[in-house]
Formats: structure tokens, sequence, C-alpha cells
């Protein structure tokens, strides 16, 4: 890839002889970068043989966040300042200086001037030959624009990550140089046809000044408590709040304030919380007012109690809203949870949820990366009676996902699923009574159990055969012997997680998902 590269570049370089042999070879990051060796030739931005001193282009200080990753930038033209050969150039292209860790295979970023998309060329991301180990820009080639053209020009560009999630989204981790308490400041060059010349410019970035540590005593007015579900990139097992969850996370939020002591009282004599919370799918919210007990004396306390509270509240709604071990249902997901009043601080905490890294247990030389195969084991698995009376059906429900949001992979085969994996105590390997399949389409099989070696633990549902369409809402279900239970087999952790892997007709892709016990 690297070599190909290269190859290009030199050829198109010979042929075109200008600048626009620098523009880029697709929209994507460019994927085994890490190999391409930076000679460091120019330490700093833009990275190259140009001149930076005397142009005429620049962007203006903000720059605007039109949400979705899509950010808008305005070029200006200062032709009054202006000294030296630069004076009279064209804009011919743009290149940001960006953070390394945007660099990720997969991810891409697009540009439109003015609404037009910037296309053939079109932008991309790259190391920079010559810059130093690291460095990392975005190109936007194809700009043509002169003096007159260029002032007010409106530049947009939109982040994507990969459809692993990898990769940068939004300006805060793009332009990762922090000028004095601003964040997010963007650097960029403007180059010339010739590539003579590059000044450089900043955008001002966000420069909200940091939450302040000691809350400004003047809480008044509205209290909120919020807790926010962020879905990972690629939601493959789509989870959202709903009327019970929100119910009970008010319920114990109650308690809690009932609970939190202020001087002699519970803050929950300052504070009356509104009868009924906010449930949207991703979004808890309830606010309550401080009463008219409140007195102007008891601000300080006030506002040291919400301190104490936010302490005491966080964690409750992330317990409520997250769990406190991995919950199944929110693999991948992450918890926000808020307490914030109007004119005091916001306080905040969160919480990632990781129920299975890729390529842990079970062991297999397979790749477990969930998405990578069409098929999903549900969050919860279940129990129905066994065929015969001192057994019990412990139930995998097996779905299919959507094409477009099967991950791009190497897996050859994913038309059928040939075995399900267990990570299970072998010990209990006497008390399992076998595998009823109960495909979407056609008839009831049953199958053995077959474990791995003694070192293993790992239970196997062998030779299943099924097509996608009989996958797609078909159930696998471990027949056990009364009274072990599937939590007792199960050895994925914590708790009473199962973990299973599904693995295609050639065996070489293991998607693997923690499931837990529905009782
Ligand atoms: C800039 O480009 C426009 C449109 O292509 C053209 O009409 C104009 O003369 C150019 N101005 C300069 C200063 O080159
Ligand atoms: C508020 O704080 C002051 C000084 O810290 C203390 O004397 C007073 O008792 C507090 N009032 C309440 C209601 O806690
Ligand atoms: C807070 O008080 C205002 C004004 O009295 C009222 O409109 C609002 O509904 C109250 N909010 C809550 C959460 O009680
Ligand atoms: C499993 O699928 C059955 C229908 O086949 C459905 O009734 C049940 O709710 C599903 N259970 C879970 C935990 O997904
Ligand atoms: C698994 O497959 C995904 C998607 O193709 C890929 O990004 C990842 O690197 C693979 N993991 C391993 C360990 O091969
Ligand atoms: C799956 O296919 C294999 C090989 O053709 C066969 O031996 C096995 O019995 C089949 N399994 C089921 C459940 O039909």
């Amino acid at each position: 890839m690297a070599r190909s590269l290269t190859t290009y570049v030199v050829y198109v370089a010979v042929l075109l002889g200008t600048c626009r042999t620098l523009s880029g070879v697709s929209g994507q990051a460019v994927p085994g970068v890490d190999s391409r060796l930076q000679s460091g030739k120019f330490p700093l931005f833009p990275y190259a043989n140009c001149m930076k001193d005397g142009g005429v282009y620049g962007l203006a200080p903000s720059v605007s966040d039109l949400g979705g990753g899509k950010y808008c930038f305005t070029i200006v033209v200062d032709d009054q300042s202006c000294t030296g050969p630069c004076c009279s150039s064209d804009l011919y292209k743009i290149e940001l200086n960006v953070a390394n860790s945007c660099l990720v295979s997969g991810a891409s970023v697009s540009a439109t001037l003015n609404g037009v998309p910037l296309v053939r060329p079109s932008p991309s991301f790259d190391a920079p030959g010559d810059g130093p180990s690291g460095s990392t820009i975005i190109r936007i080639p194809g700009i043509a624009l002169n003096k007159t053209t260029a002032q007010g020009a409106e530049l947009c560009i939109t982040l994507k990550t990969n459809k692993a999630g990898q990769g940068c989204t939004n300006l805060g981790q793009l332009c990762s140089s922090s000028t004095g308490s601003c964040t997010g400041a963007c650097s960029a060059a403007f180059f010339d046809t010739t590539c003579k010349c590059c000044p450089v410019s900043q955008t001002t970035g966000n420069c909200a000044p940091p939450p302040p540590s000691k809350p400004s005593a003047n809480c008044k007015g509205l209290v909120c408590f919020t807790a926010e579900l962020v879905p990972p990139v690629f939601d493959i097992r789509p989870y959202r709040f709903d009327a019970a969850v929100c119910d009970r996370a008010t319920g114990a939020l109650i308690t809690e304030l009932e609970k939190t002591e202020l001087g002699t009282q519970t803050l929950s004599s300052f504070l009356s919380l509104e009868p009924s919370a906010r449930c949207s799918e991703t979004l808890y919210s309830i606010c309550a007012n401080f009463t008219t007990d409140y007195k102007e004396s008891f601000v300080e306390n006030i506002t040291t109690a919400l301190e104490a509270a936010a302490s005491e509240m966080l964690p409750l709604l992330l317990s409520e809203f997250a769990g406190d071990s991995c919950k199944p249902e929110l693999d991948g997901y992450l918890v926000t949870a808020r307490t914030f009043s109007d004119k005091c601080v916001t306080f905040e905490d969160y919480k990632s949820i990781t129920c299975f890294a890729a390529n842990g247990r079970p062991p297999c030389l397979c790749n477990s990366t969930q998405g990578i195969l069409p098929y999903v084991v549900s969050a919860r698995y279940y129990a129905q009676r066994g065929s015969r009376l001192d057994t019990t059906e412990y139930c995998f429900n097996i779905s299919k996902l959507p094409q477009d949001m099967v991950i791009p992979s190497n897996c050859a085969g994913i038309n059928s699923i040939n075995k399900l994996e267990f990570y299970a105590n072998r010990d209990l390997r006497t008390s399992i009574r076998g595998f009823t399949l109960y495909p979407a389409t056609g008839g009831i099989v049953r199958i053995s159990d077959i474990w791995g070696n003694q070192y293993s633990n790992t239970l196997k549902a062998t030779n299943v055969n099924w097509t996608a369409a009989q996958a797609d809402g078909g159930r696998i279900c471990a027949v056990l012997q009364n009274p072990v239970t599937m939590m007792d087999v199960c050895l994925g952790s914590p708790g009473d997680k199962c973990l299973v892997a599904i693995y295609n007709g050639n065996r070489d892709c293991c998607p693997t998902f923690a499931t837990g016990f529905a009782p």
C-alpha cells in the first residue's frame, strides 16, 4: 500500500509538475500509514518547503458547528497588510494540522466549498512525508479561488468515523493543540497552485473557561438531574431508556435527596422536585426548584450541599441507568450523569460499558469483533421447560443485522452459522444434555454438546448449519440437567453473564456477545 501510494505520487508529480500532485488518494484515512516514513525535514506545520510569511488568505476566528461532525470555516482575505511575493497568489489547497489519533483506517473527511462538494480531488487525511513522526494533516485540494472569490467563502468539513466508531468526530479531537484556555483551535495553511506560498492562520477554538472548581455562591432557581445514553456508532443491539427504568430512577433519586443532609435538614426540604421526570429514549431529566423556605443566608450551604449532592446523585444515576456491573444491553454504550443548577456549576460523571473486549475469551484464533458477521445474540437469555421433566432449556435468541450494519471483513462464508461456543465451566459438563435448535424456518433439531480440551472451558454447539433465514429469529437452547443452571455453567464475568461466540461457515470469524439471564 505505502509503496504503491508513493509510486502514484511520484508519477503524477513528474507528469504535472504542480502542487496538484499532492491531492488526496480518496476521502479516507490512509491505511497502514504508521509504516510510512516521516522524515521530519520540516518539523513545523505545514511541514513543507514553502513561504509562511506574507499572504492574504486566512480563516475567520470562529467556526460554526452544524452537528453530525460538520464544521464550517469562513475564508477571509486581507490584502491591506500584505508584503512580498505571495500577495498575489491564488488559493488552490488548504491543509489543516490535525491530531494523529484521527488518522484511522476507514475514518474519512469530506468537504464542501460554498455548498458544493469537493470531489476529484477530494479531501483526505495524510501523514506528511516531510513532517516529524506522528504529524498529521487533512488536505483539501481543488479549492480554485482567488483574492476576489475567496473573500467570505464558506469551507465546510464533515468528519466520519470508521464502522467500528474509531476516528475523530469533533473539532476538540481534531484540532487538539490548545492555545491558552482554548481548545479545538485549528491551524490551516493556504497553498497556491505552485505550492510556494503557505501562509498559516488559526481559529480561536472553544475558549469557554473551564468550570470553576468552586461553585459560585448564588444558586437560585432550577436544579436539574440528568442521565444521558450515548449509543455506540455501531449500534448493533439497540437499547433505549423506557418508562420503567426512568420511574425507578426517580424513586431512587427522591430517596437519595431525603437522605442527603443539609445542616439540620435534608436536601429534599430545600428542593421541590417536579412531579414527574422527562424520559426520552436517550435522555432522562428531572428538575427541582428551591423551596420558599430557601433563605439568602443559606446560599453558601446550598451550593456546598449541591456539590455534596452531586457526589451522591451522580453515582446513583449511573448505577440506575448503567447498572453496577456490565449490563449486556449496554455493551459499548456510554452513560453520562449530570447535576446542574441555573447559576451554579455542572457536575458530571460518566460510565462507559464494555462487557466483552474483542479477542479476549472464549479462547479462539478467530476474529471476535461484533458486527463482522450479520448475526447477533440477544442481550438476554431465558429458561423454558425441557422436553424431559428433569431438564431446563436455556435459550439464546439469534437475529440478523441489516446488511449496511455489517462491518467489512475478511470473514468467509458469512451466509451461514456453523457453530456457537460458550465460555463455560467444564467441571459441569455432565449436567449438559445437548442443545435444541429452533430455527426460524424448518424443524427442531437436537444435537449433542461438545467440549473443548480440558484446559479450554469451551462448550460448543457444532454443525448447527443454519442459513441466514433460519438464524434470523431462531434460538439455540442449551439443555441442562436440573438443578444446575446456565448461571452456574457460564464463566462470563461478571456475575450471571454468558459469553457466546457465533461462528460462520468458515469458522474464521466469531463475533462474541455478553448475554445475561432474564428471570
Ligand atoms: C477571480 O476569479 C474570477 C472568477 O473566475 C474572475 O472573474 C476574476 O477576474 C478573478 N480575480 C482575480 C483578481 O484574479
Ligand atoms: C450555613 O453555613 C454557616 C457557616 O458555615 C452555618 O453557620 C449555618 O449553620 C449553615 N446553615 C445551614 C442551614 O446549614
Ligand atoms: C419552578 O418555579 C417556576 C416559577 O414558580 C415554575 O414555573 C416551575 O414550573 C417550577 N419548576 C419546578 C421543576 O418545580
Ligand atoms: C426471544 O424470541 C422470542 C420469539 O422467538 C421472543 O418471544 C422473546 O421475547 C425473545 N427473548 C429475548 C430475551 O430476546
Ligand atoms: C477483526 O476484523 C475487523 C473488521 O474487519 C478488523 O478491523 C480487526 O482488525 C480484526 N481483528 C483482528 C484481531 O484481526
Ligand atoms: C450439518 O452438516 C454436517 C455436514 O454436512 C452434518 O454432518 C450435520 O449432521 C449437520 N447438522 C445438522 C444439525 O443438521
